[in-house]
Parts: C-alpha cells; structure tokens; sequence
C-alpha cells in the first residue's frame, strides 16, 4: 500500500512573495487525489516542497513519520525514494534512448546488475505501453510517449507516492484521457498514492477519488472528489465550469471594481465562455477491464462512508448515488433526493451541517477563504484525527 502524506499548516514563501500558506490536507494512502489551481498559484512549488526539494517556511509535511521539513538531509534523500516524479515535460535526458533514460534511477540509485535492470526496464516500458520504443530518442517520439517515458522512469524505483506536474500540458484531450486511464491502470497495479496538479476540468472531474484546490495563497478545498463537484463555492465553480465570470480573473485573481463591471458585462448578456454549466458528479473513471481492482478506491468507500455525516448533502447524496444497491444496504443507506441522509447510529447534534465550513476536519476540507465565511478559527492546525478509517 502507497504511504499516506499528511500535510499540516504547510506555508512558502520567496523572499516576501507569499506562494500559498497554512496548507493542511492529508493524502489517504493508494489513493489518487488531484489539486487544482489557476496558473501561477504554486501549484508545482507544492509538489517540488512535498519532496524536499524547495523548502517551505513553516509546516510540517509526515511521511511514514519522518517530517521532511525538518529531517537531516540524510532522512531526505531516504524518503525521497518513496517517490516517483513526472515532472510537466517529462524531464528526459535528450540525449538518452528511452531504455537509458529509464534505467537511470536504478543505476543511480541501486547496486543492481545490468540483467536486473533490464528486466525492470521492460516491464516499465510494457507497463506504461512503450513496447519496443526502447531504442528511441525523447526527440524522435511524440509528446504523450515522452510523458509515458517520464511515468516509467518514476516507477522503476517502485514508488509509494507518483506525483504528477499538468500531465496534459502540450496533449490533446483523447491522450490526456489516454494518459489519465494509465494512471488509474498503474494505480490499481502498484496502489502508490497518486498526487496528479492539473488545471485539466476533465480529468478533475473523472479521474480523481479526491479533489483539492489552492486559490489566492490558501488551499480553498480538499475532500472527496464529490464535495468539490457538488460545491457551490464560485471559485471553484467557476474553475470546473472554466468561466470568465467568478473570482478568478486574468492575472489569477480580481478586484471587488473589476468583478462588479464584469458581472454587469455579463448580465447584459455578454458570454462568460467555458462550457455551459456543468454541474453534479460524473462517474469515475476505472482501470482497464482486467487490470486488478485498486484498492484504494475499495479503502477509500469505507473511509469516506466514515466521513460522511460531515459533508455537505450534495455530496452524500452523490456518494449514495455512486453505490450499488448492495453496498447501499451494507452501509445502511438509501438515495433520497434532497433529504440529506444520517450515516450510521450519530447522535441527531451530529448530524449533516447545512454547510459545511468549519465543521469539516481540516485536512479533509479545509476552510473557504474570504467571502463572508464563517471567521477561522485563531489556528489551523487540524484536529487529532481519532475516527476509525479518518486520515
Ligand atoms: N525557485 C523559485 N524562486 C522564486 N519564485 C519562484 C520559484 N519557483 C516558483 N516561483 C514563483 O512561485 C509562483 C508559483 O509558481 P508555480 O508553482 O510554478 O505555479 P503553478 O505551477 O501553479 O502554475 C510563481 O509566481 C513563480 O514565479
Ligand atoms: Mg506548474
């Protein structure tokens, strides 16, 4: 099973440019989670601090107990080897056949003989569909094979966390899906905790088992895929709907003036442009027919049941809706249109919020920024997580 990374009040900064702060979430092991984000708001400086290699000003970031905020460089070069990395170009050495290129982490890093690496080269390179292509230059192939290239030199290493940079940036929607079904594929083979950065709505929308999204320098949400797809909050209604109308503006974020001129602008009839509201919960995408079962997603259904009475109802009624009857029955609930549902024997107090700011664990939906929110409380620091099944 993949590590689970538990993330809490994580904050950066260069010189006085604050990036993001006070970032709590947790990733459940095995699980694929994806954050979303405007350009420009840190997105790839997140994961590039999840492994160490910027360093955040404050924070904590646990893997397997070990804060690589704050270890010895020695405890960081360990626990960077729980990592595969599929940094947004794939990160080839362009001088390097595929095979090299992918045999690099194990001559780098391992005593292994060259009859071993081989035979874990091909395997990557079957794994990920790159069957013969060994011989060939990351110039000679096309951008998808190079991104399938850059996957199959992160698992070499047999990774319990794949963090992925805007694996659509430069691909065409059907091989953004193809590349996506690859990561649920390899997923459901290995169980590592996926981390994918995307402002791709369609993968956000299908791919993902939770969903998470940062926006003027805080995390806005994280949570289960179902409470951000069912979210009434505009920032991230807008970025699923890719509008102009909302929050985010040209330059990442916009003026109370600028959004009261163009909210006129629109009023008057003028196309916010995006698609035409999408809203509600697509199905999920699911490994290949004959690719094992993830277990992820079969640990995250009992977890996020656990959860349940504490998200909004738009996602618990979504969650029930995803269950198959049996299921329904095992977990003792039933779809009710509207009727937010009560999950096993709670007390009535702690029933279903009618919102659900500040009532959520932190690390499982963080605070909404600004906006006429309930004010934070005076730390973010996430509550001892004691639930059976919590993360
Ligand atoms: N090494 C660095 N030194 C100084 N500023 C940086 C560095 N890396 C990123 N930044 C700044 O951090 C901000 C966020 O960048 P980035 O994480 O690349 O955004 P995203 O990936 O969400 O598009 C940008 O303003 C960028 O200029
Ligand atoms: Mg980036």
């Amino acid at each position: 099973m993949g590590a689970e990374v538990v993330i809490e009040g994580l904050t950066k900064s260069f010189g006085k440019q604050a990036i993001w702060r006070d970032v709590t979430l947790t990733l459940p092991p095995g699980e694929v989670s994806a954050m979303l984000g405007p350009s420009g708001t840190g997105k790839s400086v997140f994961l590039k601090s999840m492994i160490g290699l910027l360093k955040p000003d404050r924070g904590r970031c646990v893997i397997n107990g070990v804060d690589i905020v704050t270890c010895s460089e020695h405890k960081l070069y360990e626990i960077r080897k729980l990592f595969g990395v599929l940094f947004q170009d794939g990160a080839l050495f362009g001088s390097m056949n595929l095979y090299d290129n992918v045999a690099f982490p194990l001559r780098e890093h391992t005593k292994k003989s060259e009859t071993e690496i081989r035979r874990i080269v091909l395997e990557k390179l079957d794994m990920t569909g790159l069957n013969g292509a060994d011989k060939k230059l990351p110039g000679e192939i096309s951008g998808g094979m190079r991104k399938r290239a850059g996957l199959a030199r992160a698992l070499v290493l047999d990774p319990e966390i794949i963090l992925v940079d805007e694996p659509d940036s430069g691909l065409d929607p059907v091989r953004t899906t193809y590349i996506s079904q690859l990561f649920l594929d390899v997923n459901a083979q290995i169980d590592a905790t996926f981390l994918i950065v995307t402002h791709n709505i369609n993968l956000a929308r299908t791919v993902p088992d939770n969903l998470g999204m940062l926006f003027r320098k805080e995390l806005v949400m994280f949570g289960p895929r179902e409470v951000l797809l069912t979210s009434e909050e505009p920032v991230v209604k807008q970025f699923l709907n890719g509008k102009m109308q909302g929050p985010i503006g040209m330059s990442e974020e916009k003026d109370s003036a600028q959004m009261a001129a163009e909210q006129a602008m629109f009023e008057a009839g003028h196309h916010a442009g995006g698609v035409e509201d999408i809203s509600g919960v697509p199905p999920q995408m699911q490994p290949t027919p004959g690719v094992p079962t993830r277990m992820g997603a079969v640990r995250r259904k009992d977890r996020v049941m656990e959860i349940m009475h504490r998200l909004p109802p738009a996602a618990q009624e979504s969650i029930i809706e995803s269950l198959s009857p049996e299921e329904q029955r095992h977990y003792g609930v039933r779809p009710h249109r509207g009727q937010p549902q009560q999950v096993g024997a709670r007390p009535q107090g702690d029933g279903v919020p009618s919102q659900h700011h500040g009532q959520l664990p932190a690390d499982q939906v963080a605070r909404i920024p600004g906006g006429g929110q309930p004010p934070r409380t005076g730390t973010h620091r996430m509550p001892p997580n004691n639930g059976p099944g919590g993360w």
